[in-house]
């Protein structure tokens, strides 16, 4: 529980009183939607609203300033993926970052991209938009079998150049073991590529441990930040393999001398930052980030799967649930789904949110998705209303 894991930083009142402070609605509303766009921190507001201030007062006086935090956010990031802050980029979303990926491999016809069914809309179009020139894709039905690491392993061939995975699966939350997919691609110079805007900031990441060639994670799920700026994540050596298809100012050596005529790409992930960076975005995202920091990953991180936790022997409790999510506590993540054989996920949607309680349909089941903050009391009032609407 977030309680016990805190209590070395600060005491139960003192975290009561800055979660109250940060999440001013924690106690009355019943927000278990994260996994589609998350409410955000105080301290996100704080930071926008000095930023807008300063912008009407100083205009641009204190760009050396924002340039400051440009660099303290990479290293927040980049301390939370254990890497370094060369390795972070930011793009605007998710999607643009595995678009990236996919437009720099230099494909040869009849090499193919690994990949589970039922990933997310994003992490498919980019690949199956290759067809034209030669390159299949493979789905693999992660589902079909109890190791669904091995399902991707066993797709992969010679001609295999990408493995794609989402960490944490957007409908149930299914969780992969990336380090054992990363060890394999790495030994079969495969690139691995992930999408862990449903893991990152829920759950811990360590893109080296798990050889994670490159990554990318919108800010306004788990991360709490805004709509339209995202992290993208890109080792040395994919640094080296992906091809630069877009070119500008901000992602040369040296962007502030404007006389450039040869294209001399910085060596860092500012490489794919082309143009003038969402300042306004960094502003939330350092502002919302800033709230892991002061708890800590490991604490929030084991608060969100003790959430999941409660809500799933919460659910399966209750008659006539079904359970979508997963049972097996190393594949858990910060998302449960269920289905009740009484209501349609639509018409159980309409009852919940008429009680306050906030969750969303994906495909046959109703997802839950609450987040660190709402821990132990909040869940506890989440199953009531579940049990009072079924
Ligand atoms: C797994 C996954 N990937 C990508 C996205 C879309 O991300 P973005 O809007 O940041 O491109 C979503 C949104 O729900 C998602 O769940």
């Amino acid at each position: 529980m977030l309680e016990d894991r805190i209590i070395s930083v600060m005491d139960r009142t003192e975290l009561d009183a800055y979660l109250d402070q940060q999440f001013p609605t924690r106690r009355e509303m019943l927000y278990a939607n994260h996994a589609a766009i998350s409410p955000w921190p105080r301290a996100a507001r704080d930071a926008v609203e000095g930023f807008a201030r300063e912008n009407v007062e100083r205009g641009p006086m204190g760009v050396s300033q924002w340039l400051l935090r440009e660099s303290r956010l990479r290293r927040t990031i980049a301390g939370f993926l254990n890497t370094d802050e060369d390795d972070v980029a930011f793009l605007q979303n998710t999607s643009e970052g595995i678009n990236l990926v996919a437009a720099g491999i230099d494909w040869q016809a009849g090499d193919n991209v690994v990949t589970a069914c039922g990933e997310y809309v994003s992490n498919r179009l980019p690949w199956l938009a290759l067809a034209g020139r030669g390159v299949k894709i493979r789905e693999v039905d992660i589902r079909a079998t109890a190791d669904p690491e091995a399902a991707l392993l066993n797709a992969m061939d010679a001609r295999s150049r990408v493995l794609t995975v989402s960490s944490v699966q957007w409908n149930d939350g299914l969780r992969l073991d990336l380090e054992r997919l990363g060890k394999t691609c790495k030994d079969s110079d495969a690139l691995f590529f992930v999408d862990a805007i449903q893991q990152f900031c829920a759950l811990q990441l360590d893109v080296r441990a798990c050889h994670i060639d490159a990554l990318s994670a919108g800010s306004h799920k788990w991360q709490m930040g805004p709509e339209g700026i995202g992290v993208f994540y890109a080792s040395p050596a994919a640094r080296d393999t992906l091809q630069l298809h877009r070119h500008g100012w901000r992602m040369l050596e040296q962007p502030y001398q404007f006389d450039h005529r040869s294209l001399d790409a910085a060596q860092s992930a500012r490489r794919f930052e082309i143009g003038s960076p969402n300042t306004l975005g960094q502003a939330a995202l350092a502002g919302a980030l800033s709230v892991f920091e002061k708890l800590g990953i490991e604490t929030t991180e084991s608060s969100v799967l003790a959430n999941t936790d409660q809500l799933s022997s919460g659910l399966s409790s209750i008659p006539g649930v079904r359970l979508h999510s997963p049972h097996e506590s190393r594949r858990r993540s910060g998302i449960v789904a269920f289905s009740s054989g009484s209501a349609t996920p639509a018409q159980l949607r309409s009852r919940l949110s008429r009680k306050g309680l906030f969750a969303a349909v994906r495909g046959d089941a109703l997802r839950l998705s609450p987040h660190f903050y709402q821990a132990g009391e909040n869940i506890e009032k989440m199953l009531g209303v579940i049990e009072d609407c079924i």
